[in-house]
């Protein structure tokens, strides 16, 4: 089967992505990943992912204290040069600018860890406690300008318990959230 190139960009542990190293190491699994960046030489997951043996690179946002767009030109650069295809966010933790956003129009997923519309941005899990919601979940979405914004792909539901707290429902979440991206990026796939 061809297998589409894929970019997995990290910010920090790396859990998403391991999963998502996990299912493209299937045969039948329709993405291989190409390249594993991150905006911080410190994430753990990028330690994972060399030793899957998988091809990483760090490219410090830091270096770029003045121009958020010349960083990403920077990872654009480098995405193309590894023939990567499709984008998958997984806890990067940088808010994108229309250059980037416009340059991957269609080709960037992001994962999400609340049902969107609800709860964009930080804090998901205490704000869907302190709401009183009895439901919650996490969202793969394509990426456009608005902040979590883009159009829905899959989500995932669990429910919400009355002795809940942010860290027990977090982690609820994210044992969905490792079902749900690689799911939803072969499901993307296999309809482009
Ligand atoms: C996940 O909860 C994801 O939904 C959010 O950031 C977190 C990243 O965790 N975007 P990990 O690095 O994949 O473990």
């Amino acid at each position: 089967m061809t297998k589409t190139p894929i970019a997995i960009l990290i910010s920090g542990r790396g859990s998403n992505m391991n999963a998502l190293i996990e299912a493209c190491a299937q045969p039948d699994y329709p993405a291989r990943i190409a390249l594993v960046l991150s905006n911080n030489p410190d994430a753990p997951g990028l330690e994972t992912a060399r030793a899957a043996g998988l091809d990483v690179m760090a490219i410090d946002h830091r270096k770029f204290p003045k121009d958020r767009e010349s960083h990403e030109r920077a990872v654009d650069a480098a995405l193309v040069q590894a023939g990567v295809e499709i984008i998958c966010l997984a806890g990067y933790m940088r808010v994108l600018t229309p250059y980037l956003v416009g340059r991957w129009h269609g080709k960037m997923l992001n994962i999400h860890p609340s049902l969107l519309p609800a709860y964009p941005g930080l804090d998901t899990h205490a704000r869907a406690l302190a709401a009183g919601d009895t439901e919650h979940g996490c969202t793969v979405h394509l990426v456009t300008d608005g902040v979590d914004e883009g159009p829905i792909l899959r989500q995932a539901r669990v429910k919400v318990l009355a002795d809940d707290t942010a860290q027990s429902l977090a982690a609820r979440v994210l044992q969905q959230e490792h079902v749900l991206y690689p799911a939803a990026l072969s499901d993307y796939l296999s309809r482009r």
